[in-house]
């Protein structure tokens, strides 16, 4: 099939408010020495009482989709990845759609942070195999509501943010767009990073709301070990798909979890410091929203040009992993 995927526009919304390190050495027993060493963060941005992750995605989705210079009606299909959803039910497309003004198919997908590699796979999948001409993808996440703000091992590290992308079509064989991809997911591991409560397993009761079960939880040191073989082996079989080179690739785009984990992923995939996109010391970890997020920070400001050769990999709760290989650019 010679359909491809491209990225058509693009956009990111981030909440005003800052959680900074120094707010955080009054809160927890932590210091702005031990995140900065250990994460590569600074700081983080924080919905306010009336932002929520159906909001963010809006304000991101519709100046993408104005940005593509299309009319909401163009899009004909929304896949919204989160973690954290406007609500149980409905899911969080529905809220995101009305408030973009779209009445196309939409759906929301679970794959943690990794979340918004396989939305745009099943974006890019969904036009090319079914003939659609405008797909919405969007990461959007408020984790600032699902993190205890006791645990010093999980509030230093996550943000809120949604960043989407409106992906169009091309029927030129040499077009840009998704080249290639990988997803996985070992859900042997399942324990690793979870919110126990809230679910048919553990449904929500005032007993496991006084054990805090609905609060985030994460074993760090293990998610850390298993993130860099994710990343390094994902990114690595999504190149050979593709039949490139780490050399060949412009721009490495990573899921800001850790500096420590993206400089350790790139180091063996053999990438250079220079084509990585880093921006974890302002936002923090925003889950299925950070990947968008770096791509759009550093197309906006011209490292992302066209025709550049973009990889982008992820990986989180689940365990799951993502990799896209991405020709940026209109045909
Ligand atoms: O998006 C997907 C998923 N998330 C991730 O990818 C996160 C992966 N994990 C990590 O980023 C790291 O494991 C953390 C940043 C969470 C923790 O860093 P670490 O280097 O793995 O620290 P650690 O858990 O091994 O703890 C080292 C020490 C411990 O003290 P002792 O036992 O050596 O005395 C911790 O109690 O650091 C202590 N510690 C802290 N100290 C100050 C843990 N958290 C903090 C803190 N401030 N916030």
């Amino acid at each position: 099939m010679n359909t491809r995927a491209f990225v058509a526009g693009w956009a990111s919304a981030v909440p005003d408010g800052r959680l900074t390190n120094a707010d955080l050495e009054q809160r927890v027993d932590t210091t702005d020495a031990w995140i900065v060493e250990r994460t590569g963060i600074r700081e983080r941005r924080v919905a306010s009482r009336d932002q929520t992750t159906a909001s963010l995605a809006i304000e991101a989705g519709a100046t993408a989709v104005k940005y593509a210079g299309l009319a909401p009606e163009a899009i004909d299909l929304l896949v919204l990845a989160t973690a954290t959803p406007e609500q149980p039910i409905p899911h969080t497309g529905a809220f995101v759609g009305e408030g973009i003004g779209v009445r196309c198919g939409s759906f929301d997908l679970g794959a943690g942070c990794a979340g918004f590699v396989y939305a745009l796979v099943a974006g890019a999948s969904m036009l090319t195999g079914g003939g659609l001409e405008h797909v919405l993808v969007i990461g959007a996440e408020t984790l600032s509501r699902i993190v205890n703000p006791a645990d010093r091992g999980t509030c230093i590290l996550f943000g809120d943010a949604a960043a989407a992308m409106v992906l169009g079509r091309s029927d030129r064989p040499d077009a840009p767009g998704l080249l290639a991809w990988d997803l996985g997911c070992d859900g042997s591991a399942t324990g690793l990073l979870e919110i126990r409560g809230g679910g048919s397993r553990m449904p929500t009761t005032p007993e496991t709301v006084a054990a805090g079960e609905h609060w985030l939880r994460m074993q760090g040191q293990e998610v850390f070990r298993r993130a860099v073989r994710a990343v390094v082996d994902s990114g690595a079989a999504t190149l050979e798909g593709a039949g490139v080179t780490a050399a060949e690739v412009d721009w490495f785009v990573p899921h800001q979890a850790n500096l420590r984990i993206i400089d350790a992923a790139r180091h063996r995939l053999g990438i250079p410091e220079e084509r990585t996109v880093v921006n974890i010391e302002r936002y923090g970890n925003t889950s299925a929203a950070s990947i968008p997020l770096a791509l759009a920070e550093a197309a906006d400001d011209g490292r992302i040009r066209d025709g550049d050769l973009v990889l982008c990999s992820g990986f989180g709760a689940g365990m799951t992993w993502a990799s896209a290989l991405l020709r940026w650019g209109h045909p």
